[in-house]
């Protein structure tokens, strides 16, 4: 740690000058362990922050300039910007995300009076689907509240300013999840949030015999934001038949009895299986967080599974690649369940895998994978850390 603030320091003084006051801060990534494009839903989630994450180093300037470097995105160099141009655009390149939420504060009534220099350096493997963007915008939220002084705002209001700045300034209609879990994570917690109403509950989730185990695909397909966009809409519409006949405000409202005997108000068959998953993940989130609670850790993993099966046939944002690292993982002894994690459409599986059987898994399935789809998979074994901070 000491090594990389030590270069984030040498670049940032070499970029743009030395200062006593130059603050370090960190927001993390997350993994979802269920409940799955239910965060728009009016859904249930339950994800946990990484110990990996954004790191950031950030200085108040005098004047109106924004300036912006990354140490993974080197050869952009450095990007200029100013407070008085705060709208998206190509060339912006990665910083739309920190100018977005410099926006989103300012629509907000917390205007930055001068502008800042901010040096950020990403330990999430990028396009894996563990929510760097995410932990980007909560680190930008977390600089501009330590910076400026707008310390009414709670981690929540940053983590709903994040997910705003995404919607409205990066065109991702994303749900509140992966800002809530970067901005409120927990040391070895699980958060169990009700997205209809910001209700949450932290969940121990130390595993005594077992470790949550992330498999990178390695691989990103295209239009993955139009097809996330599709996808909401198409709950959208579900939602606004089921609304004819049953009194809800939300797919997250219906229980799985209810959606069966109403859903031929849906027309359309694609419709009616996105809202199908929305619905049935919810109730398996539900009942995985009550499983673990019982320490019933054969029917979480089973639960996991079935919620790879929904996102493959009725979500339709898997890939064959995570299909593949699922299915070897169900066939592989030791493992409780696996399944695609995140957005989808490449990314990673998350998986519940026993102890003595993590490095057969790491070494057979790398195997297998690397023989069937060309390139290496990637795997980290989970440390679930805390939420966005200044260090
Ligand atoms: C992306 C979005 C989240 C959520 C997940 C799917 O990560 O940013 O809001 O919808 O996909 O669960």
């Amino acid at each position: 740690m000491d090594e990389l603030f030590a270069k984030m320091q040498a670049k940032f003084d070499e970029l743009f000058g030395t200062d006593p006051d130059i603050r370090r801060y960190f927001a993390p990534g997350r993994v979802n362990l269920i409940g799955e494009h239910t965060d728009y839903n009016g859904g249930h989630v339950f994800p946990c922050a990484l110990t990996i994450g954004t790191y950031g180093l950030a200085r108040k300037r005098q004047d109106r300039k924004l300036r912006f470097y990354s140490m993974n995105f080197s050869r952009a160099g450095l990007i200029e910007s100013s407070l008085d141009d705060l709208t998206p655009s190509e060339k912006a390149g990665w910083t739309n995300y920190p100018k977005g939420v410099v926006w989103t504060f300012a629509k907000r009534g917390y205007v930055c009076d001068t502008g800042f220099d901010f040096l950020i350096y990403g330990t999430i493997p990028s396009g894996s689907g563990l929510s760097s963007s995410a932990s980007l915008e909560v680190l930008t939220g977390t600089v501009l509240r330590d910076l400026y002084g707008f310390s009414q705002l709670s981690n929540v209001d940053l983590a709903l300013i994040g997910q705003y700045s995404e919607n409205n300034f990066n065109g991702m209609n994303c749900g509140i999840m992966d800002q809530f879990a970067s901005a409120m994570g927990k040391k070895d917690c699980a958060i169990f949030l009700d997205t209809s109403t910001l209700n949450y509950e932290y969940a121990n989730i130390v595993l005594e015999n077992a470790k949550i185990v992330i498999t990178n695909s390695k691989v990103k397909h295209s239009l993955v934001n139009s097809a996330y966009n599709d996808r909401r809409r198409e709950c959208e519409t579900a939602l606004a038949q089921l609304k004819k006949v049953v009194d809800i405000n939300s797919l997250g409202d219906l229980d799985e009895a209810t959606f069966e005997a109403n859903k031929a108000v849906i027309t359309d068959d694609i419709c009616r299986r996105r809202a199908r998953h929305a619905v049935y993940e919810n109730q398996r989130t539900l009942r995985a967080v009550e499983a673990l609670k019982r320490k019933d850790i054969t029917e979480f993993g089973r639960l996991i599974n079935e919620s790879h099966v929904s996102l493959r046939d009725d979500y339709e944002t898997s890939c064959p690649e995570c299909d593949l690292l699922a299915e070897l993982a169900w066939k592989h002894p030791g493992v409780l369940g696996s399944r695609i994690t995140g957005g989808g459409f490449g990314g990673c599986t998350v998986s519940i895998v026993e102890n003595d059987q993590v490095d057969s898994f790491i070494q057979n399935i790398g195997k297998a994978y690397k023989d069937q789809v060309g390139h290496e998979a990637e795997f980290y074994v989970v440390e679930i850390g805390d939420g966005a901070r200044r260090l």
